[in-house]
């Protein structure tokens, strides 16, 4: 229970050792009602990333799925991936891990991934019912056990507690989601995206330009040749200057 964690928020924690993957599980919890708990896992054995990819997840990695039901329209979920980005970056940097945020919401070091976020919802077209947000931490892992351009908190810093990373980031993001007007200016506090030039794989094409700003609740605007665009979803590449 949260006892455990030392939780100062109202998140109660759902531990397993090894599990296909806690998103789905916290989307079976989301399902029969549940909110604010976190299911958190030391391995996972099916784990999905964004865009149906798959998802490296070996023991010692921080793999979480918290459950909420936010009174949020939909259009503003977006600030729920963005917060979690935040939190998980600046908990990061709590242990001196020198994290950034890459547009929307992956976390990197040195321009290698540390972090991944997976947010997906149900509700109707003016409410949401619930969120899961899924959050990857590459943490007590060999850097040789990621996929190439990765990176793990070990290989960066050494070892760290996980219990005292998590309870860091589940406290920021609740503070955050408590105060959604404070989630963008967090946002580019940590991000490494803002002045570099980007391309932006989007549904519509590619973007390229330069990154300007994170607008609400989570939109890019990117400077091209052609004029500002703003893009709302799509990979985004750090390009070289
Ligand atoms: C990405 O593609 O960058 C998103 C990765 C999200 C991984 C996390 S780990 C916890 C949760 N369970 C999953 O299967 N995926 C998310």
């Amino acid at each position: 229970g949260s006892v455990e964690y030392g939780l100062s928020v109202p998140v109660e924690i759902e531990y397993h050792d090894s599990i296909p993957n806690t998103n789905d599980r916290a989307r079976e919890l989301a399902v029969s009602g549940a909110d604010g708990v976190a299911v958190l896992a030391d391995e996972q054995t099916g784990a999905r990333g964004r865009l149906g990819r798959e998802w490296t997840s070996p023991s010692g990695g921080i793999w979480l799925s918290l459950v909420r039901r936010p009174d949020l329209p939909p259009a503003r979920a977006p600030i729920y991936t963005l917060a979690a980005a935040v939190a998980a970056a600046e908990a990061l940097r709590g242990v001196g891990v020198d994290a950034e945020i890459k547009w929307p919401n992956d976390v990197l070091v040195d321009g290698e991934k540390l972090v991944g976020v997976l947010t997906e919802m149900e509700g109707e077209a003016d409410r949401v019912e619930w969120v899961v947000v899924g959050i990857g931490i590459n943490a007590n892992v060999d850097g040789a056990v990621v996929p190439a351009g990765a990176t793990t908190v070990r290989e960066r810093v050494g070892d760290v507690d996980r219990a005292a990373l998590t309870r860091a980031l589940l406290e920021r993001f609740e503070e955050l989601t408590a105060a959604p007007e404070d989630v963008l200016p967090a946002w580019r506090e940590a991000a490494g995206t803002l002045g570099r030039r980007v391309r932006v794989e989007t549904p519509g094409g590619e973007v390229v330009g330069e990154a300007v700003d994170v607008e609400f609740p989570g939109t890019l605007l990117v400077a091209t040749d052609d004029g500002e665009r703003r893009v709302s979803a799509g990979d985004c590449e750090h390009l070289r200057p």
